[in-house]
């Protein structure tokens, strides 16, 4: 008798997340945290990236690692010092190489408008360094940025446990919100956070990260993203672990490295 039963072809589920991540941008490539290093990114096939969003003095959200200006701009100075006519006057690219003259500080509207164009995801990372206000930060960047992109294309992470809890009281809904938690070592109160903020993923430092740890927070349910590495080699003892995605200043580096490359390019 013939075998009318439907072929079963394999279903392929599309990941979450990436195996990677850019980190500030394609940063190993263009300058950090820029409108160019977001476009490298998406030109290498990358579909998401790490920024850090900071307030200049007046309020505005724009994406910045530093608490000053120095290292990655033409000029020095606090940012918090900063208007936005003042912040727009740098030239943030040169710094990096001449090839990136006149590039200028993106606000965090421009880069959404950018991201939503080139369809990428994007770990947004509240950065609150020395002398900052975490719960302005979370209240001018937040709306904005849930306005802009769709739950499944965002992960809004932080050091800062205060601009963490800010962001999960503007928006509790945990599945509108996924809330990453940065760690350079995972305490042992990791999973008390987790659970109070809840939280979607947890990032780790790689070279702090030990396989015990790292099997509690996937058996746990959480995402589990490292940073920052360029090392595939090194890395790849991560990946058995159950490690979803890697943070990496250069995802390409990655390529022939990853745990199911045959699917995935980066
Ligand atoms: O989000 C991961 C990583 O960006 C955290 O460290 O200093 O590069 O912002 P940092
Ligand atoms: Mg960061």
């Amino acid at each position: 008798m013939q075998d009318t039963s439907p072929i079963l072809s394999p279903v392929i589920t599309p990941r979450p997340l990436p195996y990677t991540v850019a980190h500030r941008g394609l940063s190993a490539h263009a300058p950090e945290n820029t409108l160019a290093a977001v476009k490298a990114a998406h030109r290498v096939g990358c579909q998401w990236v790490e920024l850090d969003v900071q307030l200049l003095g007046d309020g505005t959200p724009v994406i910045w690692h530093d608490n000053g200006v120095r290292r990655c701009s033409d000029s020095r100075g606090k940012l918090a010092k900063l208007n936005l006519a003042k912040a727009k006057a740098l030239d943030v690219g040169t710094w990096f190489s001449a090839d990136f003259q006149g590039e200028r500080m993106a606000t965090l509207a421009e880069m959404l408008e950018l991201l939503n164009e080139l369809d990428m995801g994007l770990n947004l990372e509240l950065k609150v360094n020395r002398g900052r206000d975490a719960q302005a930060l979370v209240d001018a960047a937040l709306p904005m940025t849930l306005g802009a992109l769709p739950a499944e294309r965002l992960i809004v992470s932080s050091f800062n446990s205060q601009a963490l809890k800010a962001a999960r009281g503007l928006e509790p809904d945990a599945q509108r919100l996924r809330l990453g938690i940065l760690y350079e070592k995972p305490t042992r109160q990791w999973h008390e956070e987790a659970e109070r903020l809840e939280a979607y993923s947890l990032h780790v430092d790689w070279r702090r990260l030990k396989e015990k740890r790292a099997r509690e927070i996937k058996d746990a349910g959480y995402r589990l993203l490292c940073y920052t590495a360029n090392d595939p080699v090194a890395f790849a003892r991560l990946w058995p672990w159950g490690v979803d995605s890697v943070i990496s200043d250069d995802p390409s580096l990655f390529e022939h490295h990853l745990p199911d490359s045959s699917q995935q390019r980066i």
